[in-house]
């Protein structure tokens, strides 16, 4: 199926409302699995996806800290939703909503990966966090990452919410988002 380009940036792809990308990967973040849809988003073949890491999409735009608070919240065993803009092969964008969650093994029940389940992300959200994370990029630029979760932190606390909290806000999907991943968990289990 063809991807559309939006109309209010020549750079961005269209996501399909209802199609959700999928990807899952080891504890070092090297891609595992993804799904068609992820290729076809991001022009990636599928060999050329399976072992790399997965900032393979990662855009420049994207805020150093939004990764750390991720990681810090796998490694700490709490999943973690957020709003992330990705960069396909030739340079395109796409934003979505992504729902991070650690994936344990059967019988030790230890973390044995993570899945990622994304899809396109509402515009006015979009239109929310674009400023936040460009100031927070403009910080680290200058100050460096510790300054930019600082930044954040006190943001944050303004808000009176968590990160997840604010993205659950804004983008007003968490009960699709978790009733679709609860599915993928039970299909892909
Ligand atoms: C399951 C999973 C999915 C991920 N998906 C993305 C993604 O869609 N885009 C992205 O930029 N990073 C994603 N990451 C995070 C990357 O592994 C990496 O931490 C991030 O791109 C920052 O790269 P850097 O450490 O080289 O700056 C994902 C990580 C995991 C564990």
């Amino acid at each position: 199926m063809a991807l559309k380009r939006d109309n209010n940036s020549s750079n961005e792809i269209g996501l399909d409302s209802v199609r959700c990308i999928l990807s899952s990967t080891d504890l070092n973040g090297k891609i595992k699995y993804t799904n068609r849809y992820f290729s076809e988003v991001s022009g990636y073949s599928q060999n050329e996806l399976l072992g790399s890491p997965h900032n393979i999409i990662r855009h420049p735009d994207m805020p150093k800290v939004i990764f750390k608070l991720m990681w810090d919240r796998l490694k700490n065993n709490e999943n973690v939703l957020m709003l992330v803009k990705n960069r396909a092969k030739n340079g395109s964008h796409y934003w979505v909503t992504t729902f991070f969650e650690i994936k344990h093994h059967a019988v030790t029940k230890e973390s044995s990966g993570y899945l990622a389940i994304l899809h396109a992300a509402p515009r006015n959200a979009i239109r929310e966090i674009e400023p936040l994370y460009k100031r927070l990029r403009n910080i680290e630029s200058r100050y460096g990452v510790h300054a930019s979760q600082d930044y954040l932190i006190k943001y944050l606390m303004k808000e009176g919410k968590t990160y997840d909290e604010y993205v659950h806000e804004i983008t007003k999907e968490k009960n699709v988002v978790i009733d679709f991943f609860k599915t993928m968990k039970e299909l892909t289990s």
